[in-house]
This record gives C-alpha cells, sequence and structure tokens, in this order.
C-alpha cells in the first residue's frame, strides 16, 4: 500500500503540503452541512461505528471528506479512494490523510490503472462496510477480492447509476452481502439529483465554456430526476429545452413541463448544447455527429463517460485539440466543429465542485445513517438491495427543515383519524 511520508497513514495524495487549504475548505463546508453536523455531534457522544471498518469509494470532495470524518468520529476506521479519475478535489485529498489521519487514495486526473490500483488500496483495509458512489468497490470485491467477501456485513450505494448495477447482480443472484440504495432515499434523488445535478451540471458547462444560455437550443437527453432537473434549471436562463426519452411517461411529463420532446436523431441537427443524463451508453452517436451544426457543445452529467459515443467521435474527426482547460474541440472532415467537455465524464464534477454542499448535506446524512442503521441490523437482512428506511429518510428532512428555521404543521388527531379510516366522508 503506498505511504507518504508526510502523513502518518498510508496514502496516496498528489501533494500534501496542499493539505492547509483542503482543511480551511472543508471546514468551511462543513457550515453549510448542518444535519451531517447534527450526526456527527451524535456520533461523537454515542460512537455507533466503534470498530467498524468501512472503505469508500466516492468523488473526494470537501462534502465527501466531512462524511469521512463523520463516520471515523463516530468510530469507524475508514478509508477513502475516488470513484471518478477527474473529480478529485488534491487539497481535500491532502488533509484527510495529513490533518485527519484518513488514508486515502485518490490523484485528480489519474490514469484508469491507478484507479483501480486505488480502488485495491481501500478493499486492502479489509472492510465490513463497502460505500460506493457507482459500485466499483462492490465490483471489485465480487470479481478481484472475493476472498475478503466474507468478512463484508453490508454496503451503501449513493448513486442511480450504481443502484441500477446492484440491481442487476441481485437478479442474477451474485451479490453476496446487504446493500442500502440511498439513492432511493426520497431526501436523496428529489434533492441531490434534482437541484444539485439540475445546477451543478450547468455550473460546470458555464465554467467550461463560458457561453450565454439564453436563447440557446439546449438538448436533455435523459428525463429522469437529474434530467427533470438540468431541464428546468436550462429554462429558468433562457434556453430553449428539447428532451429526449425512451419512457414515455417521462417523454409525456416532460412535454407538459414545457419541453420539447422528440428522437435524439431530429434534435441533434437543431441542438447548441447536449447534456447526457440518461445513465445508458453511447446515447450520442456517429448518426448524430454527422447532422450536428458547427459549433454544438456535448457534455454529460451521468456517472459514466460512456454516454457521449468518444470513440466514434474521434473517428469522425481529422483533428481534435483542447481549446479550453476542459473543452476538447474535434475538427470533422467537412470543417464543421463539435466541442466536448470535461472528457465526457460528469461535467458537474469534471469542470465544476459536484453538487454544493447544502444538498450533499442530505445524501450525506443518509449515508451516516445507513451505514449505522447497517451495523445494527446486517443481521437480519438478506443479500438484497434495501432502501433507505422511511423513518430515517424523514428524519433527515425534517432536520434540514429546523436547520432552516422552518417549521411545519401536524395533523391534529381527528384529522389523523379522518385520514386512516375508510368510513368517513362519504
Ligand atoms: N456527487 C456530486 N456532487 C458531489 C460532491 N460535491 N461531493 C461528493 N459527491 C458528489
Amino acid at each position: 500500500m503506498p505511504h507518504d511520508a508526510g502523513a502518518a497513514v498510508p496514502c496516496d495524495v498528489k501533494d500534501l503540503t496542499l493539505a492547509e487549504v483542503g482543511k480551511r475548505r472543508a471546514e468551511s463546508t462543513f457550515q453549510a452541512m448542518p444535519v451531517l453536523q447534527t450526526i456527527r455531534k451524535r456520533f461523537i457522544k454515542t460512537q455507533p461505528l466503534a470498530g467498524v471498518r468501512i472503505a469508500a469509494c466516492l468523488q473526494v470532495t470537501a462534502e465527501s471528506a466531512n462524511l469521512m470524518i463523520t463516520l471515523r468520529d463516530g468510530g469507524a476506521s475508514v478509508v477513502l479512494c475516488a470513484s471518478n479519475s477527474l473529480s478529485t478535489q488534491d487539497d481535500v485529498a491532502a488533509t484527510l490523510a495529513r490533518d485527519y489521519q484518513i488514508p486515502v487514495f485518490a490523484i485528480k486526473g489519474e490514469s484508469n490503472e491507478v484507479y483501480h490500483s486505488h480502488i485495491a488500496s481501500a478493499l486492502a483495509h479489509q472492510p465490513h462496510i463497502t460505500m460506493d458512489d457507482g459500485a466499483d468497490l462492490v465490483n471489485a470485491l465480487h470479481t478481484r477480492r472475493q476472498d475478503l467477501l466474507s468478512g463484508v456485513i453490508g454496503g451503501t450505494e449513493e448513486t442511480t447509476t450504481g443502484v441500477i448495477r446492484l440491481r442487476a447482480m441481485v437478479r442474477d443472484g451474485v451479490l453476496r452481502y446487504p446493500i442500502v440504495a440511498i439513492n432511493d432515499a426520497q431526501t436523496k434523488h428529489l434533492f441531490g439529483n434534482r437541484y444539485g445535478t439540475g445546477q451543478s451540471a450547468i455550473d460546470g458547462i458555464l465554467r467550461a465554456t463560458n457561453i450565454l444560455m439564453a436563447g440557446l437550443t439546449f438538448v436533455v437527453c435523459g428525463y429522469g430526476w437529474c434530467g427533470r432537473g438540468v431541464a428546468t434549471r436550462a429554462r429558468g436562463m433562457g434556453a430553449g429545452v428539447i428532451v429526449t426519452e425512451v419512457d414515455p411517461i417521462k417523454a409525456l411529463e416532460a412535454l407538459m413541463d414545457g419541453c420539447r420532446v422528440m428522437p435524439m436523431g431530429e434534435a441533434a441537427a437543431i441542438g447548441d448544447v447536449f447534456v447526457t443524463v440518461t445513465g445508458g451508453k453511447a446515447v450520442i452517436g456517429k448518426e448524430h455527429f454527422e447532422k450536428m451544426r458547427n459549433g454544438a457543445i456535448l457534455a454529460n452529467a451521468g456517472h459514466f463517460n460512456g454516454e457521449i459515443d468518444i470513440e466514434a467521435l474521434g473517428k469522425l474527426a481529422g483533428a481534435r485539440h483542447k481549446t479550453r482547460e476542459f473543452v476538447e474541440e474535434f475538427v470533422l472532415r467537412d470543417g464543421r466543429k463539435l466541442n466536448l467537455l470535461g472528457e465526457g465524464r460528469p461535467i458537474n464534477l469534471a469542470a465544476g465542485e459536484g453538487h454544493p454542499a447544502s444538498v450533499m448535506d442530505l445524501s450525506f446524512a443518509n449515508q451516516a445513517l445507513s451505514v449505522e442503521f447497517m451495523t445494527k441490523n446486517h443481521a437480519s437482512l438478506d443479500k438484497l438491495v434495501y432502501g433507505v428506511p422511511e423513518e430515517l429518510d424523514k428524519q433527515v428532512a425534517r432536520m434540514k427543515l429546523e436547520s432552516m428555521g422552518v417549521r411545519i404543521d401536524r395533523l391534529t388527531l381527528d384529522q389523523e383519524r379522518y385520514l386512516t379510516s375508510w368510513s368517513e366522508g362519504t
């Protein structure tokens, strides 16, 4: 396992001297995460994770740093590696290793080979609990480190894409331990996906390009919670929004939300900006690039970088070069130029800082409470994917409202009786 001489714990980070900046960033970010702060205070007192080894594979950001610190302060022994090679905040990785004694294996821009070696380093911690954002730890455990599976009691999964992979494992009867799907919590997908991705994907596109949104034709591929968020925010900034979908219900919803809906083959010819948020692969491919307007911008806000067929784009191009830090211009043989942002990786994390802390507060509160739940209840769980228990989900919402100084009504006894009876009101 790599060990940097400047840290008391094993780690592989870019530069430990960045720790000072990272510490300030992580601390100030924590101010915007009041729910996680409250959980941390309780964890410090009650030590619900005492003796639990956790391996986490997350986007290495200031927000994740605060989750790691919360778990550590709850008694867990935690290691962290990156779930995406472009999203790591190197200063944050450095402070976790140097100032919080949390082993971190993550370097922004790491190669695929280093990425996988970092996952291997995290698994060498012999985790009782895995925490994934995209199911790469689960995948590595079930393929390359099956010897460690008997020691694992459970896991959590942050994202839509990861949950899809896990449900496929359950369907095929190969998942070897229970996993809580954080994404299924209402306080996760209604907020992180809709408002978090909605805002941060556009933020990433603007940071990468500095385009004016007003007046553009903005094509959103996929109308799940993330797509809904991106479309709403794009419209709010004056763009005309087209949605492409394969699901008739989502397509109808997009239409009634005020978007134009059409197949990708038609949208390709009229879009100025394309954003993929489908979770699928090759949603934008050769036949679409061939129709696109000169100067079109291509970005992905889904978890993996396969939604835009970059290989096909490369084959169509006579030349390609970087025009800005996160913009690669592909010059097609007929002279048209198409601009790919952030190598097709999630643009909010590649060119921006991911979701803002105040919305990650909700996701990571669910993570912390679900790890506690898993620690207490693993013996009674099957090797399945579970939702976050409703009571925990509601608790997160209540805590967030409280932190914002917002109070809500309660049902009277009479109202409660009415709402649970079948005999009244006919
Ligand atoms: N996923 C999206 N935004 C994130 C953030 N800020 N931190 C960790 N994971 C994220």
